[in-house]
């Protein structure tokens, strides 16, 4: 992996939170990457999570054929303000956050992501312009979970083609493991469509959900194991070690969870098992489509749900040329991406 291009660390002026944004590249054009802010054992360990989403935002503008490249915000929040930052104390982070934005002049826009909301953009906004996904009365293109879920049911069913033989999601059985914006949408359109289903979240509040959607219930850690047709990772990164991969019971994984393996070569493991694994750089891109289409080309809703059924055809691709291939597809979303960027910058 490369260096990143530029990586801010500051202690938030009014906040006195610790403010990492990392810009991976702007070889495509300016970078873009949401706003996580969670709390971490040590700001050194968020530092470590901003480069790696960032260099994963990269590849994902690139593979979804954006201008753009790749960014993150990461606010390391110290564990003892973590889960009640609002009011005040959080209107100061959001400006703090606004001002580190606004340093890039441009060269870096910033999005909601874990730990971040529309509404918590339009105060970001109060510094900067560069911002996505304010909510739409104050002229944003809103929430950007429901097209990143767009992005994962178009790839579940390429997928399906691809794994299953095109079998009907009625006769398939889900695991979806993490129940936050956007999981949750892709758990209530599987069940819906008559999916067998197996959702799980750390949060316990949440088992009503399975309730509502007559889905069984389990403890991630159980979850993650269960056998089922297609393993969907709905939460934070690195759930995939040597390790998981060899209790794995499921045929395939596809899930917008960010950096799900803990290293590249976790997917030659997942490969070697014959389990198959959509890269989540692929699979989660309908936020950055979905935002950029929106809101700086203008596109009409019809137009972006085009944009974001692309999201499947490009994953079928890759699929299949990793297939033929026998590489894993990792590796061949990775060529993908890096022909763009190589193709950019050379002279
Ligand atoms: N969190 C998403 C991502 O990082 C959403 C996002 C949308 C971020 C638009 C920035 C801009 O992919």
């Amino acid at each position: 992996m490369t260096a990143p291009e530029s990586l801010h660390v500051e202690q938030g002026r009014r906040s006195g939170q610790t403010i990492i944004v990392c810009v991976d590249s702007t070889v495509l054009g300016p970078a873009l990457g949401g706003c996580r802010i969670k709390s971490y054992p040590s700001w050194r360990d968020g530092v470590e999570d901003a480069v790696r989403l960032s260099a994963a935002m990269t590849e994902k503008a690139a593979l979804a054929d954006l201008d753009h490249g790749g960014g993150k915000t990461v606010v390391a929040l110290d564990p003892l303000s973590a889960g009640k930052l609002d009011g005040s104390p959080r209107e100061e982070l959001l400006h703090d956050i606004g001002d580190v934005v606004e340093s890039f002049e441009g060269q870096y826009s910033t999005g909601p992501d874990v730990g971040s909301s529309p509404e918590d953009m339009t105060v970001i906004g109060e510094r900067t312009q560069h911002v996505f996904c304010r909510p739409e009365r104050v002229g944003g293109s809103g929430d950007s979970s429901a097209p990143t879920a767009a992005g994962v049911i178009a790839s579940i069913q390429a997928l399906r083609q691809h794994v299953l033989a095109g079998q009907p999601l009625a006769h398939t059985c889900f695991a979806v493991v993490g129940l936050g914006r956007v999981g949750r949408l892709v758990a209530e359109h599987l069940a819906a469509a008559g999916a067998q289903l197996i959702v799980s979240d750390i949060d316990p509040s949440r088992r009503e959900l399975a309730e509502r959607w007559h889905a069984h219930w389990l403890e991630p850690h159980k979850a993650l194991l269960a056998e089922v047709d297609v393993l969907v990772p709905a939460a934070v990164g690195g759930i995939f070690t040597p390790a998981a991969v060899a209790r794995l019971r499921c045929r395939a994984i596809v899930g917008p969870a960010n950096n799900q393996l803990d290293a590249d070569s976790t997917a030659d493991l997942l490969h070697t098992r014959g389990i198959t694994w959509a890269p989540d750089t692929v699979v989660s891109a309908g936020g950055i489509v979905a935002a950029t289409a929106r809101e700086l080309h203008h596109r009409s809703n019809e137009e972006t749900d085009r944009l974001l059924t692309g999201i499947g055809r490009r994953l079928g691709d890759i699929l299949d040329e990793a297939r033929q291939q026998d590489r894993s597809p990792l590796h061949t979303a990775r060529r993908h991406a890096q022909r763009r960027l190589q193709h950019r910058s050379s002279p």
